[in-house]
């Protein structure tokens, strides 16, 4: 990714939790920034390749393992007592696009086999061209309540910083300075992909999955093109997928409890994926003021989309 090093030097930049260089709207972390050019520049998709996408902190981790287990589910049955998920944290089973090509290890893409299931945070307008036009490739993006989001990720954030104020996170996150913010312009790119493209970008929400799990499980299957069959209805396997992917179940795993997932210029401690698993705890950290002033911005922001 050298390449892309003089370029990335050249942009805006901000000291945020990690720096952020600013590149055609969005705050990538600095870290990253010619990782995801590469990207851009060399990314090759197959037609069936599912790229999973988030803003950070809405659900990636849960997004990866009901995508895991539904995916290779012949493979690995679902209750399997040693299925890869109940032996390794989810991140550890789908690689994280932003690491391979600021390593340059884009050889252990290729070394997957089809079909492929690949993560990133990117932005949907700074995706390559070979995955958002023609044929491209599959993608799923899920998203969250962005008051959620806020809480989730001033925990997440203060176990990197541990002096960051809850404040300080609510007014990053309303600048638009976060990391791949702001959060309102990557939902935005993501939804009207989805409507454009619904055959090749699934919209999912946080919420919707944790009211109604098994009916997004069949949703995504189908969409990556592993519907569950008759006979898998009928022996269970979407509730196995769904318990074997549930909060309760995967916070408790050892392989979730205990190491870390070492990215480029953090380490992440596997247990801070795993804090609560709810909606609405924003009420235990906002006011109703601060509320509703993230709902009014968001809603004016996303007006006639998503959340309104
Ligand atoms: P909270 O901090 O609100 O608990 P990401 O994976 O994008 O970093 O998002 C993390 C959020 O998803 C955290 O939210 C985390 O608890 C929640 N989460 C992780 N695994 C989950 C699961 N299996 N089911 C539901 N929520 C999950």
């Amino acid at each position: 990714a050298e390449e892309f090093g003089d370029l990335v030097v050249a942009l805006p930049r901000k000291e945020q939790f990690i720096v952020g260089r600013l590149y055609k709207g969005f705050w990538l972390p600095e870290p990253y920034a010619p990782g995801i050019l590469a990207v851009r520049r060399r990314f090759t998709p197959r037609p069936d390749d599912v790229v999973l996408t988030s803003y950070p902190k809405c659900g990636t981790t849960w997004l990866k393992a009901l995508a895991f287990a539904a995916m290779a589910r012949d493979a690995y049955p679902p209750v399997a007592a040693d299925h890869p998920l109940r032996r390794l944290n989810p991140h550890a089973c789908i690689p994280f696009m932003e690491d391979i090509f600021t390593e340059r290890q884009e050889a252990k893409l290729e070394g997957l086999p089809s079909p492929r299931l690949i993560n990133t945070h990117t932005p949907y307008s700074l995706l390559p061209e070979t995955v958002t036009t023609g044929g491209g490739c599959k993608v799923v993006y899920i998203c969250r309540d962005p008051k959620d989001m806020v809480v989730s990720l001033y925990h997440f954030l203060r176990r990197l910083q541990p002096d960051l104020s809850f404040a300080d996170t609510f007014h990053s996150v309303l600048e638009g300075t976060v990391p791949y913010g702001p959060m309102w312009d990557h939902i935005l790119g993501y939804w009207h992909a989805s409507v454009a493209r619904p055959d090749r970008v699934l919209f999912l929400k946080y919420e919707d999955l944790l009211q109604n799990t098994g009916e997004h499980v069949r949703k995504l299957a189908e969409f990556m093109g592993r519907p569950f069959s008759a006979a898998e209805e009928a022996a269970g396997t979407v509730a196995s997928v769904v318990e074997l992917c549930s909060f309760d179940n995967m916070k408790n795993l050892e392989a979730n409890k205990t190491g870390a997932t070492e990215r480029k210029y953090i380490s992440i401690a596997h247990d801070a994926f795993f804090r609560k698993g709810v909606t609405g705890d924003w009420v235990n950290h906002m006011s109703p003021e601060m509320a509703s002033r993230l709902d009014e911005i968001f809603r004016d922001k996303l007006r006639g989309t998503v959340l309104t």
